[in-house]
Parts: structure tokens; sequence; C-alpha cells
């Protein structure tokens, strides 16, 4: 009996963690499925946060998720900072605004950073095989737990720029991010000030079988 029941354990174990879909026939679905195909379809670029930071046991599970994503040979070739101090991402944005005033006439405008209170920064390495697609990987592991949890996210490459500038070099300097890295994007995290906004069109064509 004792073994009947620790098999029955092993095959449950076994079960949850490889994936419950296994024994699945095409066209059939599971909740797990459905749960991972609903967060990867309602994500969407959330662009309007509350101030709260997101808190920190929630961003640990987030770069737990990131961390997890595939690599080439496993070489993890990222370095993530998060910044969740209002100092640092109101002195980015004050940079940002004093080369380029127009963009704080945005309306309910408060920073660079669609306005997060919480941003991770993703560098790789500028020698690398695979660093920015491993990177690319690691993003979407984190915005897609974060979403599952039902804080918003919005990758911004457009901060990249602001952060290389000389003016900003005090920040980057903080980030400590290891020599010859250079940074990808930042992405912004928050709780949602907004509903999500509709998927912009995906082009469908762009993905087909080779017969
Ligand atoms: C590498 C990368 C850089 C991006 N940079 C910006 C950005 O600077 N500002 C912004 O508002 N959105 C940025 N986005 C978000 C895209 O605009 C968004 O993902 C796209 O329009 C599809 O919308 P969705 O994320 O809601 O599905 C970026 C996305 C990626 C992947």
């Amino acid at each position: 009996m004792k073994k009947f029941v620790k098999s029955l354990a092993v095959v449950l174990v076994a079960i949850s963690t490889v994936g419950c879909c296994s024994e699945k026939q095409c066209g059939e679905t599971c909740s797990k499925e459905e749960a991972v195909y609903e967060v990867i379809m309602t994500r969407r670029s959330i662009r309007d946060y509350k101030e709260e930071p997101v808190c920190r046991e929630q961003m640990a599970k987030i770069l737990e998720a990131g961390i997890y994503a595939p690599s080439a040979i496993n070489m993890q070739p990222w370095a993530v900072r998060v910044v969740d101090n209002k100092e640092f991402i109101d002195g980015v944005t004050a940079i940002a605004v004093a080369s380029n005033p127009k963009i704080a006439e945005q309306s309910g405008f408060r920073n660079l950073f669609r306005n997060a209170p919480t941003v991770a920064f993703i560098a790789c390495p500028e020698e690398s095989y695979s660093g920015e697609y491993d990177c690319g990987l690691l993003s979407q592991n984190m915005m897609l737990s974060a979403w599952s949890m039902g804080i918003g996210s919005c990758c911004l490459g457009s901060v990249v720029p602001v952060m290389n500038m000389e003016e900003a070099k005090p920040y980057m300097e903080r980030l400590q991010l290891p020599e010859g890295y250079k940074l990808l994007v930042g992405i912004a995290f928050g709780y949602p000030a907004q509903d999500a906004p509709a998927a912009p069109e995906r082009d469908a064509s762009k993905a087909f079988y080779v017969e």
C-alpha cells in the first residue's frame, strides 16, 4: 500500500510538472494550456501606471521567471537591474526632458518610463553569439509572468539613447553592468492605471507551413 501511494505521488508530481497536456489529443485543450494562452493573448503594452512600485516579492518571482528563459548553451548572457527608486527614475526623466521638452507635454506625464514606478534594465554582452535573442526571451518571460499577476509592462527601446547620454553616465554607473555589456531595453513594470488596450493588428501571413 505504501509503495502504491508513493508511486501515485510520483505520477501526480510528474503530471503537474511535465505538463498537463501530455495525454491530450490534437484539438483538445487543458486548463494549463488555456491559462498560458490567455496570458499570452491578453498581455498588452501598458503605458500608464499607478504610483506604487511593484511589490519586491512579486518582482522576485518575475525575475526568476526571466532567468528561467532558455539561452544558447545555457550561457545566460544577460544582466538585469531593477530600479524602483523614484529619485533614479525622476533623475533620468529630467535628463530626457532637458534634451527634448516635448516628451513632458503628454497628458498625465510623470516620467520617461511611461509613468512606471519600477523599471528593469536589460543588458547583454556587446560581443555575444545570441545575447540579444536570449535577452528577448528573458524579457518576454518577465512580461508574461508579470501579466499573470495583474502587473502591466512595456518594453522601452526609447530609454536606451537617453541612458547612453553623457549626462546619464552616473545613472548608468549605478546599474553596475559588467564590463563590455550594452543596454538593450528598459522594461516598465507597474500596476496598470489603464485598461489593457486592444491588441494592435498582427499579420498572420508572416508565419506559415512549408510543404
Ligand atoms: C524591443 C522593443 C522596443 C519597444 N520600445 C517601445 C518604446 O520605446 N515605447 C513604447 O511605448 N513601446 C515600445 N515597445 C512596445 C511596442 O510598441 C508594442 O509591443 C507593440 O506595439 C505591440 O503591442 P502590444 O505589446 O500591446 O502587443 C517596444 C517593444 C519592443 C519589443
